[in-house]
């Protein structure tokens, strides 16, 4: 348990996000429920507007590889439905329709308040990920927070010159998780608390056991 990559393991911290979709339809709640229940810890939680700097920041848009995945995975879905994008959304450019959706994120994500969080504990990056879901709401697993409470797909959004609305923002993978954490909480011990969850004995301690 000293292992210092265990120790990051067994504590990791990950950041999450309400979006403003999710605070508006009242699921800020339910979110919660779902990320304490399975015994992952929340150590900051604020509600905020964000900046269009701060969402600039938060999602890598100046980086050319990061819009041109996203411009893929919208198209994927015009593949996938055998439709033209050139015909509903006038290219078929990956860097242009990665542009786009960028510029309809940063509306979207700046439309309402919405609620951060700092999660802690055992794999609590591809936990959060895993309550989370599938990006596209058509593909998320039923029994995650985008296949319960969410239903959009590309090839509306995209149309329609807005973003997929999926209610909730979760880190990737740790360097992710690192730099999204700092943005959004800079390591400021006055948001950052340390408590027991009352349960913590019986899911994680081995003194239990009988002999
Ligand atoms: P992405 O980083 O690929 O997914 P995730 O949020 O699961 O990490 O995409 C960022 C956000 O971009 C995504 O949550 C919703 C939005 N988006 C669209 O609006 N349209 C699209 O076609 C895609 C692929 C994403």
């Amino acid at each position: 348990m000293n292992h210092p990559r265990i120790k990051g393991i067994r504590y990791q911290r990950t950041f999450c996000m309400v979006k403003p979709d999710g605070v508006m339809r009242g699921l800020t709640g339910e979110i919660i429920k779902r990320i304490e229940k399975v015994g992952l810890k929340i150590v900051g939680l604020k509600m905020i507007t964000a900046t269009k700097e701060q969402i600039i920041k938060h999602y890598p848009m100046s980086d050319q590889a990061w819009v041109d995945r996203l411009g893929d995975k919208g198209l994927s879905t015009f593949s996938d439905l055998s439709l033209d994008p050139v015909e509903f959304m006038g290219t078929a450019d990956r860097s242009k329709i990665g542009k786009m959706v960028t510029g309809a994120l940063v509306k979207y994500m700046t439309s309402g308040p919405v609620v951060i969080m700092m999660v802690e504990g055992i794999q609590a990056i591809d936990m959060v990920r895993k309550l989370a879901g599938h990006t596209l709401p058509f593909k998320a697993d039923m029994g995650t927070i985008r296949g319960d409470f969410s239903v959009d797909s590309p090839a509306v959004a995209n149309v329609e010159g807005r973003s997929i609305h999926n209610l909730f923002h979760a880190s990737e993978n740790e360097v992710e998780a690192a730099s999204e954490l700092k943005l959004w909480f800079n390591n400021d011990v006055k948001d950052i608390h340390t408590y027991d969850r009352s349960e913590e004995g019986v899911m994680y301690s081995a003194v239990m056991y009988k002999e």
